[in-house]
């Protein structure tokens, strides 16, 4: 099991109450550092993503990587039918939990079912935890294959800013400690044109934005991409 995989998968201690977006949020790693993010922030990014994803009431959801589904959770809540997989069977579990009627499963990114086709297929921050471009770009053609009109991907690690956010991530420890620390647990960077290339010989307008999350340290390295098929 690799190590990102192994962290992912950690059980999470429940609420006594029902989970709240600020909960999902928080499960699916934006609760330390750079990365933090709180409910009114994550609330507004969301809704800049739906004006990037020009969604549409009836419109349907698959998120690869969906993580507790704190991305999915705000269009559910406004009648979507969203729908994701995620390797780690915990945070899977709190999806299932929070949207029951939704369809949720413990799944490999490169493994979904291109078949079932939504209308937004999309993956939120989960990019830089693949094992290398060729299984995000094996990812990106089934993304591609699964989607009725928009593929979108959010939060992607730009490989303009990768020696700085390596910097930043290691801080003051010496080069030994850093090693010990992040062992196995590298981000992987993306070339702007990443999308644009592996979807080469295929007819979509693409728009590349800069990543504008109030109070996020990631900014700076991270920008998004929504294709739109013709
Ligand atoms: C930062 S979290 C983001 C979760 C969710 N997309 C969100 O926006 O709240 C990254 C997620 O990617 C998932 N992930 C990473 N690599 C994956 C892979 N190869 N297959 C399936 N899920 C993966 C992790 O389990 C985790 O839930």
């Amino acid at each position: 099991m690799d190590n990102w995989r192994k962290i992912w998968s950690r059980t999470r201690q429940l609420p006594n109450t029902d989970p709240d977006l600020q909960f999902l949020i928080d499960a699916d790693g934006f609760n330390s550092g750079a990365g933090k993010i709180n409910e009114e922030a994550w609330s507004t990014y969301v809704r800049h993503a739906a004006s990037l994803m020009k969604i549409q009431p009836d419109d349907s959801l698959f998120e690869i990587g969906c993580g507790s589904g704190a991305f999915l959770y705000p269009f559910y809540k406004d009648g979507h039918r969203v729908s994701g997989v995620d390797y780690s069977p915990s945070l899977i579990g709190i999806a299932s939990l929070v949207m029951p009627e939704m369809d949720f499963s413990v799944q490999e990114a490169a493994h979904v079912d291109s078949t079932r086709r939504f209308d937004i297929v999309l993956a939120n921050s989960v990019f830089q935890y693949f094992p290398s471009i060729e299984y995000a770009e094996e990812v990106l053609r089934l993304m591609w294959e699964k989607t009725n009109r928009m593929l979108v991907l959010l939060d992607l690690n730009d490989i303009q800013f990768a020696d700085e956010a390596l910097r930043i991530r290691k801080g003051s420890l010496s080069l030994g400690e850093y090693e010990k620390k992040y062992a196995g647990l590298e981000h992987l960077f993306y070339e702007r044109n990443f999308a644009e290339k592996a979807l080469k010989g295929k007819r979509f307008t693409i728009n590349i934005s800069n990543q504008q999350i109030n109070n996020y340290g990631n900014n700076k390295f991270r920008y998004n991409v929504v294709i739109e098929k013709w």
